[in-house]
């Protein structure tokens, strides 16, 4: 179950310069926000509307397909390796972070109940892909390839670098160490994997990267590590009923969403995510794709240049006390800011009453976790007081359900943040440009028209 907690945006807190009229607003905003909840709720089905992410949690067959694969290769693996990047990582990243034991990779067999390691290479620093190509053994290595347009340079490159050398070590037993995930139709990938015949998991038709933790993107990886998928079916069922209330002031995502924005009128043009857990460090970075993605613009539905969008900014707490505190605390008034919580841990660390009478003397007999929620206290009322305004989420623990919950509430309000600016929050075309200019400079077929004008400009630049 979350908790959320947005009083510190309102005037009562941090005064009437940098704070909002919280009833007054919601009020002023109701009609507006039943009506963008009643109309993603009536498109979610509908071809080519990219809302297809709103029925991830009742996609029962998947979710039994995936568990059916699971329990096949059960034993088989040593690691699993998740070739993927954007969209077809972060989540990953972010959930299995969480839900895993802490520093998983770094545990004996016996202590992972038999499951296996998991690595996530995301990048194309070739001294980390040679790092852990050395690191770990391809025999014994399940790869998944995630790439939903099939196409991506870098996951394909990964793909193509790994392929060869298991060719090359497992002989024509390579295919039965490989799964891929990826559009049903289009794409290399998938027309390489029907070839080869690997296993294949298909990422659902209008789903974009960013929504698709849910999908078999996440799950595949998931149900190999050993997590309770339907936990996390059962949490963004729950979430999704709550959040079908078209009332905002029984709709946490609208408030979130409707706060933010709002706030973004204000001149708080930075969104910081600050959870007080070490296991939610990846969370701040698969939201900061989210909404970056999502809801950074330069043109709104009705053709206008708008240039508008929140920037992510990561934080992590106590961490974070000791370093960005500083600025949030007395910089610009320029963010707002969200906590994330955990109400019980798995551990309570009791520090043990030992140099009683030197100046630490008081942190004997307290636990670690008073310390860390009296920092999380104390921050969140010294940005208050400051007027910065700031919102708390809380989880009663970090479980399957709570985290599916969480993920799914900002992937819904990112959606609800895109309606009310009025832009398309599910296409990307700042990515796309990247991506085929580096086609381009790479030399494949079909994009050698830009890449002479792109070199002319590379020396400019
Ligand atoms: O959210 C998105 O659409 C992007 O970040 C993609 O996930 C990212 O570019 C990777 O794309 P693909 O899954 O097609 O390889």
């Amino acid at each position: 179950m979350l908790k959320f907690n947005c009083k510190s945006c309102d005037l009562s807190i941090i005064g009437e310069t940098h704070g909002l009229n919280l009833a007054a607003e919601f009020d002023n905003f109701s009609e507006k926000i039943s009506s963008i909840i009643k109309s993603l709720n009536q498109r979610k089905d509908k071809p080519n509307e990219w809302l297809q992410w709103m029925n991830l949690g009742y996609n029962e067959e998947t979710v039994w397909y995936v568990k059916e694969f699971a329990s096949m290769v059960e034993g088989r693996f040593d690691n699993i390796l998740v070739l993927g990047i954007g969209g077809s990582a972060l989540g990953g990243l972010a959930v299995t972070e969480a839900l895993l034991k802490p520093y998983w990779n770094l545990l004996s067999e016996e202590k992972r109940n038999k499951l296996p390691r998991i690595f996530f290479l995301d990048n194309i620093d070739p001294d980390t892909i040679k790092g852990l190509l050395d690191a770990i053994d391809l025999k014994k290595t399940l790869v998944n390839v995630i790439t939903k347009s099939g196409d991506t340079a870098e996951t394909m490159a990964q793909y193509m670098i790994l392929k060869d050398l298991m060719e090359k070590e497992l002989g024509d037993n390579y295919r039965k160490n490989i799964v891929v995930t990826t559009d049903k139709k289009m794409g290399v990938l998938r027309q390489l994997a029907d070839q080869e015949g690997y296993k294949i998991f298909y990422v659902p038709d209008d789903i974009g990267g960013r929504f698709s933790v849910f999908s078999s993107v996440g799950l595949v990886p998931f149900a190999l590590v050993g997590l309770d998928i339907d936990q996390m079916m059962n949490g963004i069922k729950d979430m999704d009923l709550e959040l079908k209330n078209t009332d905002i002031r029984q709709n946490i995502a609208a408030q979130y969403a409707l706060i933010h924005y709002l706030m973004y009128q204000k001149g708080k043009n930075i969104s910081v995510m600050m959870p007080y857990s070490s296991r939610l460090k990846y969370i701040p970075d698969w939201y900061a794709q989210l909404i970056a993605e999502s809801l950074g613009k330069e043109f709104n539905n009705n053709g206008e240049k708008v240039n508008v969008g929140i920037t992510p900014l990561k934080a992590i707490g106590a961490t974070d006390q000791h370093s960005q505190i500083q600025l949030y605390n007395e910089g610009p008034n320029d963010k707002i800011i969200t906590f994330i919580r955990v109400e019980e841990f798995e551990n309570t660390l009791e520090i043990p009453k030992i140099f009683e009478y030197t100046g630490v003397g008081y942190l004997g007999g307290k636990t670690i976790n008073d310390l860390l929620n009296a920092e999380a206290d104390s921050t969140k009322v010294v940005l208050s007081d400051c007027e910065r305004p700031n919102i708390t989420i809380t989880i009663d623990k970090i479980d399957e359900y709570n985290i599916a919950q969480l993920l799914y509430m900002l992937e819904v309000q990112t959606a609800i943040a895109g309606e009310l600016y009025n832009i398309n929050t599910f296409n990307q075309p700042g990515v796309e440009q990247a991506k085929n200019y580096t086609y381009a400079l790479m030399g494949r077929a079909g994009f050698d028209g830009s890449a002479e004008g792109l070199k002319e400009k590379l020396v400019n630049v």
